[in-house]
């Protein structure tokens, strides 16, 4: 009983406080680091058709508040998961991220960049219930996706085939 409060509290102290060692650990290999970008790319796409089919259902957009606002929070880690050593043919996991990234880290940063921003206004004109504004940001969002892709990941738009 004593053993699981005091490993409970110092969940908890690594949970409340900032700052303390633990958020310096540097415990995500290269290879998690593409699983949880994949994942989450992944799970972007599955969020942003889902919004597209909400629109086209006639829902209003104050009901994809949730989807725009997690992608935009997805937008701000993204380029923290592309860390060098995890390009295409680096690793032992199958990658489709170009050398480029790191030859042309800011080009790469600035579309980064951009999607969060494009996301940031969709989750904004879900919240005040904006049918055109939306409508129209889902194209600009799926715009900043797209410009990332053509520069910086190999093969095809879509679902992943493997
Ligand atoms: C800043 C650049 C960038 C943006 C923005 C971006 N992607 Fe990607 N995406 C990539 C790169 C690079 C890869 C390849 C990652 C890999 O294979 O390791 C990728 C891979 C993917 C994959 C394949 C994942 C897998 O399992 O292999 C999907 C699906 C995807 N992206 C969808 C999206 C969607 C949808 C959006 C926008 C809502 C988006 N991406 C925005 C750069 C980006």
């Amino acid at each position: 009983m004593l053993r699981r409060l005091i490993v409970l509290s110092g969940v908890l102290i690594g949970v409340t406080a900032p700052g303390l060692p633990q958020e310096e650990t540097h415990g995500v290999s290269g290879l998690d680091a593409i699983a949880v970008r994949q994942a989450s790319l992944d799970m972007s796409a599955i969020t942003f058709h889902s919004m597209e089919g909400a629109m086209k259902a006639g829902q209003e957009p104050k009901s994809q508040g949730y989807p725009a606002m997690v992608l935009a929070k997805w937008a701000k880690a993204l380029p923290r998961m592309f860390p060098p050593g995890t390009g295409q043919g680096e690793t032992s996991a199958m990658s489709q991220a170009l050398p480029l990234i790191w030859r042309d880290r800011a080009n790469f940063d600035t579309a980064a960049a951009n999607y969060a921003a494009a996301t940031a206004r969709l989750a904004s004109l879900a919240a005040a219930n904006d049918r055109p504004g939306f409508t129209a940001q889902l194209e600009e969002v799926n715009r900043a996706c797209g410009l990332c892709h053509a520069r910086f990941k190999a093969g095809d738009q879509g679902p992943p085939r493997k």
